[in-house]
């Protein structure tokens, strides 16, 4: 994770390298740091804490420097420090890195006896003294790819040179790294948006290149240091996505965006005249698949889930499910007739990554979920379901649960209908449900003030539990997964039927329980395991659908009805209370919503 920001420009660059490393915060935040290139001396500034701190400790507008560096970090080797914040330099080299260098103990060994000293605990500092030993021997471009192949690992570097003070080396393998245009000036980022307020012309760096950034030229190479052409892409641009608005965090103007996230998806996939679903260019004969494999990290994995509930219900195809950190090691056995669905809001995620490259590897068929378009899942999978939910900057997932879960939906409807594994009725009915959802959200966002008051509850508590059986036990782990994220309090989502099997002893008087039982098949399954908690002194939040039916549970604490669906949508519905709880319970502990501690946006580290 960690961000990275270089400018070289015709006037000083330090007011847009903090702008910039602002909006790179959601990929880690706990150090920041700047190095400017002035009157032939290397000026670096860092501190631990935020960017704002950054700004605090040092007078950055008097940063002098045409070209400069900057970094925010998430830490992976060495705490999170103003020691340990990057940049690192030596006497004429000054670098920032994401990604992990997994030989440093031995290249440490190796640069000590050259003479280095080490000041930090972190792993870029080889990197910084392996520049340095190369360029005695070397010309930059040779030096660049000699230590480029001397690292193992994952990296994005940003790289000044004191004695070559009109340039900056961008490189990159496994993290991703992205080059801007200006007027007068070019850039390096680790993603668009941290460039966008500059430019829109990009272009994407592919594992094993580097490139020289000088203010009016760019120049491309491969791993084996030879010049490359590299496209340019224009943006389009959204700026208006990235800003709060009225809202007091991105989290809450994320949630309530989710009726116009699931309109948009569905304006893109589903033709409302003729009750079909367009998934266009689709590269393969459908009767090719007899299985599919889904597979993502964290709230992503939480939709393959529920995914899998939908595939199981609506086709024949079988189906499994994979934690891409699990997958990438495991010995899998690959087969020609399976589809490798990968599911990613920033379609960054190192370990989702990485099991799409092992299934290229051995020449599967690939998918991808994805919400940012540009991103290296989309660019490598063979085929990209984009979600089209716009910019989700709040580090909790929330829009592109539901914006995921919504085309993993619609694929599992159009391949049924596809292999007439669902009948042609029973299809344009569920389109025809689907077509409701966006007003049916907008109903069910309306809960803030019950849920605030239950909110203290979940925050007094040792901990609490996410129950649900079938279409709403993803949910319930969602649910836990968001509030323990956001409140650092305790949370587990179970299968409510697993509760007898050992968790049932956790559950103890006043403890908060969600159970999730809308009126769906499993209900009355749902409502004996809610028996079982609230025996046991457990206070149950209900969160269920509005029916006429009266409830047949006595000594439940609270209950929240959302809107009325098709038993497949109703998850959509559910998620939402979830996704409250977890904000309001933050925001009463007067917790960073938007950035929760110890965690990134992007995650691409393993
Ligand atoms: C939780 C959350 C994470 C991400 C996970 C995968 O709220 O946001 O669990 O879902 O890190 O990230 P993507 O979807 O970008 O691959």
């Amino acid at each position: 994770m960690c961000g990275i920001i270089g400018i070289s420009s015709n006037k000083p660059v330090s007011a847009n390298i903090i702008s910039s490393l602002k909006k790179l915060e959601y990929r880690g935040y706990d150090s920041a740091g700047i190095a400017t290139l002035f009157e032939g001396e290397i000026k670096e500034v860092k501190s631990e804490g935020r960017v704002d701190t950054l700004e605090q400790n040092f007078d950055l507008k008097n940063l002098k420097g045409n070209i400069g560096i900057g970094h925010v970090r998430w830490a992976t080797h060495g705490v999170p420090n103003s020691v340990n914040a990057h940049p690192h330099s030596s006497h004429n080299v000054s670098v920032v890195h994401n990604g992990i260098i997994e030989n440093s103990t031995i290249l440490k060994k190796y640069l000590a006896t050259k003479g280095h000293i080490f000041k930090s605990q972190t792993d870029t500092e080889v990197i910084v003294y392996l520049i340095t030993e190369n360029l005695k021997t070397d010309e930059l471009e040779e030096a660049i790819t000699k230590t480029l192949k001397q690292l193992h690992g994952s990296f994005a570097l940003g790289i000044v040179f004191k004695d070559i003070p009109d340039l900056i080396v961008g490189a990159r393998r496994g993290s991703p790294l992205a080059v801007g245009y200006g007027p007068n000036e070019n850039y390096l980022g680790s993603d668009s948006y941290a460039l966008k307020s500059m430019t829109n012309k990009i272009t994407y760096l592919d594992d094993g290149e580097f490139c020289i950034i000088k203010k009016d030229q760019v120049l491309f190479f491969n791993e084996d240091g030879k010049k490359i052409n590299k496209k340019i892409l224009e943006l389009s641009s959204d700026e208006a996505s990235y800003e709060k608005g009225d809202f007091k965090h991105f989290m809450a103007k994320e949630i309530e965006e989710q009726p116009n996230t699931i309109e948009t998806g569905i304006k893109e996939y589903i033709d409302k005249t003729n009750s079909e679903i367009n998934i266009y260019n689709f590269p393969w004969n459908i009767n090719e698949i007899n299985s599919i494999t889904l597979i993502g990290c964290g709230t992503a994995y939480h939709s393959c889930l529920m995914a899998k509930y939908w595939f199981e219900e609506l086709t024949q195809i079988d189906i499994s499910i994979d934690i891409a950190s699990e997958f990438r090691y495991r010995k899998n056995r690959f087969k020609k007739d399976n589809l490798y669905i990968f599911v990613s809001q920033s379609g960054e995620t190192a370990d989702t990554y990485a099991a799409l490259d092992l299934c290229k590897k051995n020449n599967m068929k690939t998918c991808a979920v994805v919400n940012v378009i540009e991103s290296s899942i989309a660019r490598d999978a063979n085929f990209v379901l984009p979600i089209h939910c716009g910019p989700e900057i709040g580090v909790a997932s929330t829009k592109a649960f539901l914006g995921q879960i919504l085309i993993l939906y619609i694929l599992a409807l159009k391949l049924g209908s596809l292999r007439n594994e669902i009948n042609q009725e029973t299809f344009k009915d569920k389109i025809k449900d689907l077509q409701n959802l966006p007003s049916l959200i907008e109903k069910s966002l309306l809960i803030d003030n019950d849920i605030q008051a239950i909110s203290s509850t979940f925050n007094e508590a040792k901990g609490s539990m996410f129950l649900g059986r079938g279409f709403s036990y993803p949910i319930a782990l969602e649910g836990a997964l968001k509030l323990k994220e956001l409140s650092y309090v305790h949370a587990e989502g179970y299968p409510a039927g697993e509760m007898k099997h050992g968790p049932l002893a956790l559950i103890e008087d006043g403890m908060p329980v969600v159970v999730l039982a809308p009126r769906d098949s499993y209900y009355k399954k749902t409502i004996s395991n809610m028996q079982e908690v609230i025996a046991r002194g457990a206070k149950v939040l209900l969160i269920t659908n509005k029916s006429k039916d009266e409830i047949v549970s006595e000594n439940i604490w609270e209950t929240i009805e959302v809107e009325n669906t098709n038993d497949d949508l109703l998850p959509f519905l559910l998620t939402i209370p979830l996704q409250k709880l977890a904000y309001y319970s933050a925001l009463k502990k007067g917790y960073d919503i938007d950035k929760p501690r110890n965690l990134a946006k992007s995650v691409t580290v393993e």
